[in-house]
């Protein structure tokens, strides 16, 4: 996809309590920003910056082919060098959407926690990812995700191979949050498993769990499996590593697996089905808004496992259009968009 100028930009630098970075605005047209709030390392100011564009621009469209009555928006927070207190930062980033009256609603993403949520929530409400309430929506939305990842999937390798994932070897780069979840519902599955972690603690309680194969971050692109699933950070995929890829299919958690657009077309030339990853990782926003709408719990699980279906639909309509998935789903997407924006 390429990056469209954002409605707002707003630059975050709070020296007392060590908050920088930005949120930003892609698109309000169909509704309040929505996006989730990452704090991890940066080496410069623009390096945060371009991330939380890029990572904005995809909550559009995420959002959109979800149903979900939100625009596309995210913060980044470059996580401070020193010591720093946690509360103080996240409060500040709370007043900071606070400001925004509502144009954005945050919630967590890559490094933050339903305690930073908590923080945030004492300055704004504005904010979801907060603990469950009853029979209401809420809390970690990573289960979800793992959930929608899991039925994309499901869906893609049917669709794919003509069967269900039993016996079929999964490589998960990164079991974080959604990776571990992940790998639990593949494992139920009756899946065999490769993961690869920067973190190895983590890579060895799948091992424990599932029996999982432990490759090295560097060998997981190129692991001997019919299925990779990208679930650490953005850019899995370059122009550089689609030779490496044995899997059919790439599908999994990761915002931006695609380092540049084109990639698409490298991995389609391949005959690799890449299921974009807006459409398969929709399941935490969906989890999200529903929290902050104050909808039931209930309601979660079924437009969760539509992630599946829609994957289905859009495989099925790329080979009908002789275009790639991506492509398909990005004109969907885009389409949804621009009539709520000539709606408004
Ligand atoms: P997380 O921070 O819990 O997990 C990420 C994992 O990736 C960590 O264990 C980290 O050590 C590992 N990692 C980092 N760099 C790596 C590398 N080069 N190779 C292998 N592993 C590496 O994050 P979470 O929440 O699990 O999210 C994972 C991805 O899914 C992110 O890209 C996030 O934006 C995306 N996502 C997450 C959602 C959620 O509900 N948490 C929703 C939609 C997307």
């Amino acid at each position: 996809m390429s990056s469209a100028t954002p409605e707002q930009v707003v630059e975050l630098n709070d020296p007392a309590s060590g908050l920088r970075g930005y949120i930003v605005i892609h698109s309000t047209a169909v509704g309040p920003g929505g996006g989730g709030c990452r704090f991890w390392y940066y080496d410069s100011d623009a390096d945060a910056e371009a991330d939380s564009r890029r990572l904005a621009e995809g909550m559009t469209w995420k959002n959109a082919m979800a149903g979900l009555p939100f625009g596309g928006g995210k913060t980044v927070i470059r996580r401070p060098a020193g010591a720093f207190d946690r509360a103080a930062l996240f409060q500040a980033l709370g007043r900071a959407i606070d400001r925004l009256e509502g144009r954005y609603v945050t919630a967590e993403d890559v490094g933050t926690s339903i305690a930073d949520m908590q923080q945030i929530a004492t300055q704004t409400r504005f904010v979801a990812g907060l603990s469950e309430r009853e029979d209401k929506a809420g809390g970690d939305p990573s289960p979800w995700t793992a959930l929608g990842v899991f039925e994309a999937m499901a869906h893609a390798f049917r669709h794919a191979m003509g069967s269900d994932l039993a016996g079929v070897t999964v490589a998960v780069q990164g079991v974080g949050s959604v990776g571990q979840s992940l790998c639990g519902l593949l494992a139920g599955a009756g899946a065999r498993l490769i993961v690869a972690d920067i973190d190895a603690a983590r890579c060895a309680s799948l091992r424990q769990a599932y029996g999982a194969e432990i490759v090295s971050i560097d060998a997981i692109v190129g692991s001997d499996a019919q299925i990779f699933a990208p679930c650490a950070l953005g850019g899995a995929m370059t122009p550089a590593n689609v030779a490496e890829v044995r899997a059919k299919i790439i599908c999994g958690a990761a915002n931006n697996q695609l380092a540049v657009p084109e990639v698409a077309d490298m991995l389609a030339e391949r005959g690799i089905v890449y299921i974009p990853d807006f459409v398969a990782n929709a399941g935490g926003m969906i989890n999200v808004s529903a929290e902050y709408l104050g909808e039931a719990a209930s309601q979660v699980r079924g437009r969760v496992m539509a992630i599946g279906p829609r994957v289905a639909r859009i495989l099925t309509e790329a080979e009908a259009a002789g275009l790639t998935p991506a492509a398909t789903a990005d004109r969907e997407a885009r389409r949804i968009v621009a009539q709520a924006a000539a709606a408004r």
